[in-house]
């Protein structure tokens, strides 16, 4: 059956034994290597579900260029932007309704993660869904739109493998590259909240529930 990403839903579970293994990234940064595996039929469903009712969008950036990356939101704030700049909106400017609930699988896991990384107490209020294609990058970036930088960044991906960029607080500051592969989670707070990164143009390859698409959960505490 196909389904919203074009790939094919095959009811299949992960293995939930699977170790989950941490590579440190510096003070503050770790990636939780397969730590989403055993939640990722879960993950999916609860995103077909949101998706159905926030539709995926290329919003336009603040310089007027369309992003290649396709972004949904849930939670109480969703990540929205448009000529007028980047913001947290509590409504989709699509409908003007409220974004989505946060689903329960979506925030247990976001603040499992966080534990794990050393953050307690982690309520994430914003749940961004980026969606990539073959081709489609984030450019180098901080994440500073959220009202305070106490809380981490979660960040769960899904599908196709992609290779983060993982740099500094100076933009011009060496970058390491990481792959992140289906079921893993990187989570940067404290000293780390505001290092710099991005994606890699998403490279031609297949996962058998996501197709050719990567999906990635980034959630905050934006207010
Ligand atoms: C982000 O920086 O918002 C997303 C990073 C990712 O897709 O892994
Ligand atoms: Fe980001």
């Amino acid at each position: 059956m196909p389904n919203e990403y074009g790939g094919t839903m095959r009811l299949f579970d992960d293995p939930v034994d699977a170790g989950s293994k941490r590579e440190s990234l510096g003070a503050g940064a770790v990636v939780l290597r397969g730590l989403a595996i055993g939640h990722t039929e879960r993950l999916l469903s609860a995103i077909d579900q949101v998706v159905s009712n926030a539709p995926l969008r290329h919003q336009t950036t603040p310089g007027g260029f369309r992003m290649s990356v396709a972004m949904s939101n849930c939670g109480p704030v969703g990540w929205v932007s448009d000529e007028s700049g980047y913001r947290y909106d509590s409504n989709d400017p699509l409908s003007g309704d409220p974004w989505p609930d946060m689903p329960d699988c979506f925030s247990s896991l976001a603040q499992d993660a966080a534990v794990e990384a050393g953050f307690v107490r982690f309520e994430p209020d914003a749940c961004l869904i980026n969606r990539y294609e073959p081709g489609a990058k984030l450019s180098l970036h901080q994440d500073r739109d959220e009202r305070d930088f106490g809380a981490p960044i979660v960040s769960v991906s899904l599908g196709v493998p992609a290779t983060f960029l993982f740099g500094g607080l100076k933009r011009s500051d060496r970058q390491r590259r990481l792959p992140l592969r289906h079921g893993d989670v990187v989570v940067w707070g404290g000293p780390a909240r505001l290092r710099y990164h991005g994606i890699l143009p998403l490279k031609e390859d297949r996962h058998p529930a996501l197709g050719k698409r990567r999906i990635n959960l980034t959630f905050r505490k934006a207010r």
